[in-house]
């Protein structure tokens, strides 16, 4: 069964128990669709996400002329039109709740000299779009936003950018990737300098379809450069699974009263699994085998059980390898014993839904003492299964609604959401996964 548009609550269980195969990983999905679509031949994808919003990037590369097929579940293949082949699509681009999606594909379209116009839902017409707008004006594309920055918005390219040497002033993986993919247009080497380094899929990608990259590693900062235009070469390609979507199985074996998972096939990678250390130092020893390398990433089995864990203030510098894992950690660190305090990660109010808000409310609607802080939050571990029996507002942000469904299959009552339907934006198969290691989910 699809998680459907509706309330559904997720009651308690006493076991938690499978193997599940991890869905493709969200940004490696996107980055294979755009750089095959970039690509000069035919290029073939497996293991492709087939969430929603990289269905929207596939729209989109077939709306500027690459030619997209499915050729059956999670396999791809595209025709790619050339690195400055893209044509003026004839309607408007609509990349629906996807940050990373509208993102790219502005550094994608810059580089070439068309007009495209992007558009999305009203979460994503919510975000900030000036940390892309401003380095890409400043490459010489044209950018007419709504107020304050935002979609709907018109993008015009240009076939000769000027390259830039930029340093984000957030960590963003989005940014890096806009830049380093209107790099590929520009004239000349474009270099991004990260002092906190985020997800390095776009590099490895670009590296993986032919493309001559360098990276400078200092003590504080990391750059990366790519000289304009060079050709890509189409690819065959798998996605490895997406850690980020595996973390929740994992956490709900890992409160379960009696809880053993295993997720094969995770991609596995500093730049995120900072969850999984952070949840290794609460006390959670989970278990990692090496399988296998795919589409440039190392990719693991991993393996969580029932373990005591203590609450623990997370590291800051961990924050940009776990900036999605919030909502998840919210929860477990509500059945922790002690405090979990999050700070330097005021990122988590321009997500998909303010996430700090977001998670404290959760929190706290299931009887969890939780506080809000500017730049992250403070939950008070209740030492065991908290109260539940809250109905969770997700604001339309699939992460807190798939947090508040792991909590109901251990908490003492069963937790509650609002709406399930944008679960089908990162994560089609969670219901169904979920019902498979034992978790009882039913429409409300
Ligand atoms: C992503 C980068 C992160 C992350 C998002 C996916 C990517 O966003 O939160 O889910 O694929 O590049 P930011 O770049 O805004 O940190």
């Amino acid at each position: 069964m699809k998680a459907c548009s509706s309330v559904i609550t997720s009651y308690p269980v006493p076991r938690i128990f499978g193997s599940v195969r991890a869905p493709g990983d969200k940004s490696c999905s996107h980055r294979a669709l755009l750089l095959a679509g970039l690509a000069s031949g035919t290029s073939e994808i497996s293991g492709l996400l087939e969430g929603e919003d990289v269905l929207r990037t596939g729209d989109a590369m077939s709306a500027l002329g690459a030619q997209v097929e499915r050729l059956g579940l999670g396999n791809w293949q595209v025709k790619g039109v050339g690195t400055d082949g893209l044509r003026a699509p004839t309607n408007a681009l609509d990349f629906g709740n996807s940050g990373t999606g509208s993102r790219l594909m502005m550094g994608v379209i810059a580089g070439h000299p068309i007009k495209a116009q992007f558009v999305g839902d009203a979460s994503l017409s919510a975000r900030p779009m000036n940390r892309v707008i401003h380095p890409l004006s400043d490459m010489g594309a044209v950018v007419e936003a709504s107020s304050g920055g935002r979609l709907p918005l018109i993008l015009t390219g240009s076939s000769n950018l000027k390259p830039i040497v930029y340093a984000p002033p957030h960590a963003s993986a989005q940014v890096k990737s806009a830049i380093l993919l209107a790099g590929l247009g520009a004239s000349g080497a474009t270099s991004v300098r990260e002092t906190r380094m985020t997800r390095d899929h776009t590099e490895r990608m670009l590296m993986g379809f032919g493309a001559e990259l360098s990276v400078m590693r200092e003590a504080d900062a990391r750059t990366v450069t790519i000289v304009g235009r060079q050709r890509l070469s189409a690819q065959k390609l798998t996605v490895p699974g997406d850690p980020s979507s595996a973390a929740f199985l994992l956490t709900a074996a890992l409160i379960s009263p009696d809880g053993d998972v295993t997720l094969e096939g995770v991609l596995s990678n500093e730049t995120r699994d900072g969850y999984f250390q952070v949840v290794d130092r609460m006390g959670a020893g989970l278990g990692a085998e090496e399988v296998g390398e795919a589409a440039g990433e190392r990719m693991i089995t991993l393996q969580a059980s029932t373990a005591p864990l203590q609450g623990l203030d997370v590291p800051e510098a961990v924050v940009p390898a776990m900036i999605d894992e919030f909502p998840i950690l919210g929860v477990l660190a509500s059945f922790a014993t002690g405090t979990t305090r999050v700070t330097g990660a005021g990122e988590l109010r321009v997500k998909e839904s303010d996430r700090i808000g977001a998670v404290v409310s959760m929190l706290r609607v299931n009887g969890v003492e939780a506080e809000e802080r500017e730049d992250g939050f403070i939950v008070e571990g209740c030492g065991g299964p908290p109260p539940g029996g809250g109905l969770v507002e997700t604001h339309h942000d699939h992460r807190i609604a798939m947090s508040a469904l792991v909590m109901g299959t251990a908490a003492k009552a069963p937790v509650t959401i609002d709406e399930a339907a944008m679960i089908q934006t990162s994560y089609p198969a969670f219901v169904d996964d979920m019902r498979a290691i034992g978790a009882d989910l039913r429409p409300a």
